[in-house]
């Protein structure tokens, strides 16, 4: 190749590459003025799909079932706005069954009758209040499921499983 022929040749190529330096720039104003700005419906919009993103129903299980307690943090749409409401055995297994399996921390076992004996005679009220809010050793539970569902757990692992009545308080 001849210098003449190398100079042509940088020439073109320098002119190419200011070309597309050019396009960069105008398809960058382009899109800023489509895309740009604090449009709040975009904003919004790209905050629902961040939460989409996060959103627990996408927890990975090894049965490839959602996880109970993440089921139910969500109004299955189709339930028309309806929280599923767990029963005491699917909240047990899902959330206490941890602790309450083999006395860990002291916590009385599911099936443990003196064990739960000698704490069901504080009565519902009082027992519900320590599962949610917390109690001794045990962490407050009302993150981790509904009064409700609290109620109905206790129901099933003292009630159910450990033949113990609890009384009204
Ligand atoms: C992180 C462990 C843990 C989890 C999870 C847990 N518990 Fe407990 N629970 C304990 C321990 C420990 C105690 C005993 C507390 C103490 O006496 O110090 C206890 C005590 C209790 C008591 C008796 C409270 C009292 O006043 O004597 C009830 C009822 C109870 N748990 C129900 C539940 C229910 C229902 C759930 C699920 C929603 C649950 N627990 C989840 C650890 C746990």
């Amino acid at each position: 190749m001849s210098g003449e022929q190398d100079s042509v040749f940088l020439r073109k190529f320098a002119g190419v590459i200011a070309g597309l330096v050019v396009l960069t720039v105008v398809l960058i104003v382009v899109a800023n003025s489509i895309f740009g700005g604090e449009d709040p419906d975009r904003l919004a919009l790209a905050e629902e799909r961040a939460m989409q993103n996060l959103a627990p129903e996408y927890a990975v299980r090894l049965t490839g079932d959602p996880a109970p307690a993440l089921a139910s943090a969500e109004a299955p749409a189709d339930a028309g706005g309806v929280m599923e409401v767990r029963s005491g055995e699917q909240v047990t297994q899902a959330v206490c069954i941890a602790c309450h399996q083999g006395n860990f921390l002291n916590a009385p076992a599911v099936g443990d009758a003196s064990g739960w004996r000698e704490r069901a005679d504080k009565g519902w009220e009082t027992l519900i209040n320590h599962v949610v809010n917390g109690y001794g050793n045990m962490p407050a539970q009302g993150a981790a499921a509904s009064e409700e569902e609290i109620e109905a757990a206790i129901e099933w692992m003292v009630e159910a499983e450990s033949g113990v009545e609890i009384p009204e308080s």
